[in-house]
């Protein structure tokens, strides 16, 4: 009975201007027309809804734009608290200085209450369907993090974050064995749980915060669960300089997590930054399929320096978008989004003429259909797709004369704030 009034409320159209992307050069474009979600599933768009679809339930959204939800590759719950503070230090000093202290905090489940309710309700107001979110050390605040994710209805991946060197006593975890034991405590927890919308995955924070021995234990665990794994990857020189005295035998950054088995060998891998990838690092990330999580903003305001995203797409490497809060000071996917094209130009213009900007097109194609594909079949309305969908109401935006629907698409993907976000469905179900 339940699963019947579930295909009911899961199975109508939306009607409005649709914009989605089928690959990253062009965006499909269909005024006025039906996109249909079939018990949680996308069954594509229409002109007119075909006969088999007439008698179920239509909303109509007359004059606004309809977009597959946006995905954040990439975010720490556990940085919000100071979003948009102390931002004029580089990666290391910045971690030290701002994130370690504040992270501590989560050993206080009252602060994590607090904290994390926060991040939940304003990643609930903007246009972010699905997310992959660091927690921090802690196993009980990560799992409150998860029962706030799960009942906002957003999609995400969430992980208790693994660290066991080179941080103050009061946030290092205390060996290695024990920070996978911690580890297999909170896995345990989760499945009690049986989360519908949230998923671990196992987080192991970067090479300079994880010890060998760590590495190795986490590889086993992801052996026994089969759990995707999210880290950091060359993001600042100054970083990547203390993996080379770190790892000595290994020759690039990511053959540091490669050494473990922790590259994408042995499941879906999020590697965030990759801003100085050398050219061998980035044929493993191919040959792994790793997922690379490009934080422009991120990456701007910690002075790391301009990913080459670009030659990624160009060589076939998936690629999401990520605001990296508390490194970005944006929880906004539209922002990301409109700052992936500014720093692809200021690459252009003051680093590398090779590499041409971005285009609408294709950042808009990253935060959904290229991180999405992290999730599965997310990020588009084509058929087949689950059904994650935003509806946005640019009538604030004044303009004197019409505008095309790309054009409204444009300037909300510059513009739009959460006061533009009229209605949210994740698989199927509205969440807002
Ligand atoms: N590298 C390791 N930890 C972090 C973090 O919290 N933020 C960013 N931007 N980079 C990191
Ligand atoms: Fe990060």
């Amino acid at each position: 009975m339940e699963r019947k009034k579930e295909r009911e409320q899961t199975t109508f159209a939306l009607k409005g201007d649709l914009c989605f992307s089928e690959d990253k050069d062009r965006l499909q474009i269909w005024e006025d027309a039906y996109v249909v979600c079939e018990d949680g599933i996308c069954r594509g768009v229409f002109s007119e809804l075909p006969k088999r679809y007439q008698n179920i339930p239509c909303h109509e959204y007359p004059g606004r734009i309809i977009i597959p939800g946006l995905v954040d590759l990439h975010t720490h719950a556990s940085q919000y608290a100071f979003c948009g503070l102390g931002m004029d230090l580089e990666l290391l000093d910045w971690l030290n200085t701002h994130t370690f202290p504040e992270e501590a905090k989560y050993a206080d489940l009252d602060y994590a209450k607090d904290a994390y309710r926060i991040f939940v309700d304003d990643l609930k107001k903007g246009a972010t369907t699905r997310a992959v979110i660091f927690g921090t050390v802690h196993v009980e605040a990560t799992l409150l993090l998860m029962e706030l994710m799960e009942e906002s209805g957003i999609c995400a991946y969430v992980g208790k974050v693994n660290m066991d060197r080179n941080c103050p006593r009061d946030l290092c975890e205390e060996s290695a064995a024990r920070s996978v034991e911690d580890t297999r405590r909170w896995l345990n927890l989760c499945a009690e749980r049986d989360f519908r919308n949230v998923r671990p995955i196992l987080t192991p924070r970067f090479i300079p915060s994880c010890s060998d021995g760590l590495m190795e234990g986490l590889a086993k665990l992801q052996q026994e669960y089969g759990l995707p794994l999210q880290s950091h990857l060359s993001e600042n020189t100054g970083e990547i300089q203390l993996v080379r005295e770190l790892c000595p035998n290994a020759r690039f950054y990511g053959e540091a997590y490669e050494q473990s088995g922790l590259f994408g060998e042995n499941a879906p891998t999020i590697m965030a930054h990759c801003v100085f990838s050398s050219d061998a690092e980035i044929e493993l990330m191919k040959q792994r399929g790793v997922f690379v999580a490009h934080c422009p903003q991120s990456n701007a305001a910690l002075a790391s320096g301009i990913a080459p995203v670009r030659r990624y797409m160009d060589l076939g490497l998936h690629v999401g978008l990520g605001t990296d809060v508390a490194a970005g000071f944006s929880l906004s996917m539209f922002r990301a989004i409109a700052d992936a094209i500014l720093c692809s130009k200021l690459r252009w213009s003051v680093e590398d003429r090779l590499l041409a900007p971005l285009r609408l097109e294709e950042a808009f194609y990253l935060a959904t259909k290229g991180g999405g594909t992290f999730f599965g079949k997310i990020g588009s309305f084509e058929n087949g797709y689950e059904f994650d969908a935003v509806v946005l109401d640019d009538c604030s935006l004044s303009c004197p004369r019409s505008l095309t629907v790309r054009e409204r698409l444009e300037r909300l993907i510059y513009r739009a704030d959460d006061r533009n976000i009229e209605a949210k469905y994740v698989g199927g179900r509205k969440i807002a």
